[in-house]
């Protein structure tokens, strides 16, 4: 292949902005030393704003999935009962996560490729009036399936509840792209990660710790010593941490926040949901079908079903020959869907090319498709 940029349009890692390449380029701090002492501090007090919470935020060395292991282990005994909402790749994991931990997991099964219902999972939590339900276990954004869910409703409804189990939110693929209010939606522990929203490389975790969640975690007998949340917010309070993290990163998240910051919050979850708006109105002009409902698609990546005759390793292929990475479906879906993500560090112009280049692969394959549709599609949807 040529030397040409790539377009990486997987639901994560995602293109990292020459800004952020720039901020990581420099030489190694001493991560026990004054400079790092800074770094931290402002990080923490940026994802704060991002998470909108008043309550600790926790850098991890890590993935998303260690977020997740972390959440469990710090807050659950073995044996503990939580009801895992599962309806997708990474909504199982974090219920497998916790089984794996010795909890007692409850699964509340939804379809595939749809959102799950709040009301059924407070319906669930009403019955269970002697609160034996230590957490429930929600993805914001299911990113297998391409599809948000109302954690808001399922935080107020606890409260009016008044359920004493903690809510712990996945929100790997959605933190700083869709509003997730921490603390007005009740929710006790965030995870997050490093190489979506904030639009990094991969390599950090984080967490937001509620009030409610120490008070689990002072009793809470699962092992754990790396993912310790008292060690970490203990050292990172101070500007330290207890072992190594990649602080090049932290430099890089440093610079993201500061887009986040000078873009706007709201804006940057406008832009998302625009763009995911005029992605599916691309995908519907091609003749083409969007996974989920429109009213549950997510606004981070788009869920296509692969139309008959198309086989997903020959449209890659295709797309790969032209810069354009895409995700194919997993686990089930597997053969059946692709997924463009539209995460970060993304623009109307990006998507146009993007998706005419989808359009002329299809094509090539022998899809009948009108020439322009994605693109008519795509400026109707956003208003250029
Ligand atoms: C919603 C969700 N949760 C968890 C994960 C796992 O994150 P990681 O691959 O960083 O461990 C992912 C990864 O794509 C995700 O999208």
């Amino acid at each position: 292949m040529t030397d040409r940029r790539v377009f990486l349009q997987i639901p994560g890692p995602t293109n990292v902005p020459p800004r952020i390449l720039q901020a990581m380029n420099r030489p190694l701090v001493n991560h026990r030393g004054p400079e790092f002492e800074a770094l931290i501090k402002e990080c923490l007090a940026g994802l704060k704003k991002v998470l909108k919470t008043k309550s600790d935020v926790l850098i991890f060395p890590g993935s998303g999935s260690g977020g997740l292991e972390a959440a469990i282990v710090n807050t659950l005994s073995p044996g503990d009962k939580v009801l895992s909402v599962q309806h997708g790749v990474f909504s199982e994991r974090f219920g497998s996560i916790a089984a794996a931990h010795g909890a007692d997991v409850e699964k509340l099964e939804v379809e595939w490729g749809r959102a799950f219902d709040p009301g059924i999972v407070l319906e669930r939590l009403a019955k269970d009036t002697h609160g034996s339900i230590k957490a429930v276990l929600v993805s914001h954004n299911e990113t297998s399936t391409c599809v948000i869910n109302d954690v808001g409703s399922i935080g107020r409804g606890m409260a009016e509840l008044k359920h004493p189990g903690l809510l712990m939110v996945d929100a790997v693929s959605s933190l700083a792209m869709a509003d997730l209010e921490t603390d007005a939606w009740n929710i006790d522990i965030v995870i997050s990660a490093s190489q979506k929203g904030l639009m990094l490389p991969p390599g950090l975790a984080i967490l937001s710790v509620s009030e409610k969640a120490w008070e689990a975690y002072k009793t809470a007998k699962m092992a754990r010593w790396f993912w310790d949340f008292r060690r970490m917010v203990d050292a990172q309070k101070q500007g330290r941490v207890p072992y190594t993290i990649p602080t090049s990163l932290l430099f890089g998240l440093r610079e993201a926040l500061c887009m986040i910051e000078a873009e706007g919050l709201e804006n940057v979850f406008a832009r998302h949901a625009r763009l995911a708006r005029g992605v599916r109105a691309a995908v519907r002009e091609m003749g083409l079908e969007v996974l989920p409902p429109e009213e549950e698609a997510s606004p981070t990546v788009t869920g296509v079903k692969i139309p008959a005759g198309i086989e997903w390793a020959s449209l890659n292929a295709a797309l790969l020959e032209k810069g354009i990475v895409m995700g194919g479906g997993l686990a089930k879906l597997q053969g059946r869907i692709f997924r463009l993500g539209h995460m970060g560090w993304i623009f109307e112009t990006e998507l146009l090319g993007i998706l005419s280049v989808l359009e002329s692969g299809l094509a090539g394959l022998g899809y009948k498709v009108e020439a322009g549709s994605a693109v008519k599609g795509f400026t109707r949807a956003t208003e250029i």
